[in-house]
């Protein structure tokens, strides 16, 4: 592990995958254990699974710790029904949430079939102002410098909302479902402000094909085209990426 302090927010490297999944496991791990009504947010995608796994492997028996947390979406699809796959509610409930035992009344989630998705997206941001805040935010990077689905564009003030996925979001997400058409149009979206406010956040990088975007965040302006680009602005956050994410870093 090798930690590269020339940037802010510093950078800990990881040498291989499996120390990648193992150094986030435990960064989030050594919070939750410290806290006693935790609100955590979590990513979906390709980037946090074997951190998943770990977690649920060495950790998953710590039902005392697992069930004083709240978890809180990040983001989410919308038009979708509650039992969809698709979900990423239901995503993160099959890789984490129900192998560690986080009960479903402290799951605060998106409804995906509201008949006002602006509605329901104010009300979280409500939620979040009168039971927050965040304790802990784990992030993924998307190729385009999105963070959740705060795609570019996304102003740094922006709240939890609803946003039109951009066509770089939707063929990512199109892998996972087996064809572009799968994948919804619009979904919810944490705003960048809500996450700011988070007291602390864990960016996740990994894979060659976040070298470029990696570089971007850190070393590029410091604007909305680049939404991850803003927590160079905020304290408290901790990227962890592994040397592949990192090599033109080094
Ligand atoms: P990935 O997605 O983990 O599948 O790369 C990250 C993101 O788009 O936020």
């Amino acid at each position: 592990m090798s930690i590269l302090k020339t940037y802010t927010p510093t950078v800990t490297v990881a040498e291989n995958k499996q120390i990648f999944a193992k150094t986030a496991a435990l960064l989030l791990w050594e919070q939750l254990e410290e806290m006693h009504n935790p609100l955590m947010v979590l990513p979906t995608g390709n980037t946090p699974g074997d951190m998943y796994r770990y977690l649920v492997t060495h950790h998953g028996k710590r039902k005392e710790i697992w069930e004083r947390v709240r978890f809180l979406a990040l983001d989410e699809y919308i038009g979708l029904p509650a039992n969809d796959r698709r979900l990423f509610q239901n995503w993160l409930a099959r890789d984490l949430l129900d192998p560690v035992g986080i009960p479903v009344r402290r799951r605060i989630v998106f409804n995906s079939m509201a008949d006002a998705p602006g509605e329901e997206a104010a009300a979280m941001e409500n939620w979040i102002k009168d039971n927050g805040p965040i304790d802990i935010a784990v992030l993924g990077l998307g190729v385009n410098g999105h963070i959740a689905f705060n795609e570019p564009g996304s102003n740094f003030d922006s709240v939890t909302r609803v946003i039109a996925l951009s066509p770089e979001t939707r063929q990512s997400n199109a892998a996972y479902w087996g064809g572009l058409d799968k994948v919804p149009e619009r979904a919810y979206t944490l705003g960048l402000r809500t996450l700011s406010n988070a007291k602390q956040i864990i960016l996740l990088v990994n894979g060659a094909h976040k070298a470029e975007i990696l570089n971007k965040v850190l070393c590029g302006p410091i604007t909305p085209d680049i939404p991850a680009s803003f927590l160079r602005t905020v304290a408290n956050v901790t990227v962890l990426a592994d040397r592949e994410a990192a090599k033109d870093l080094l």
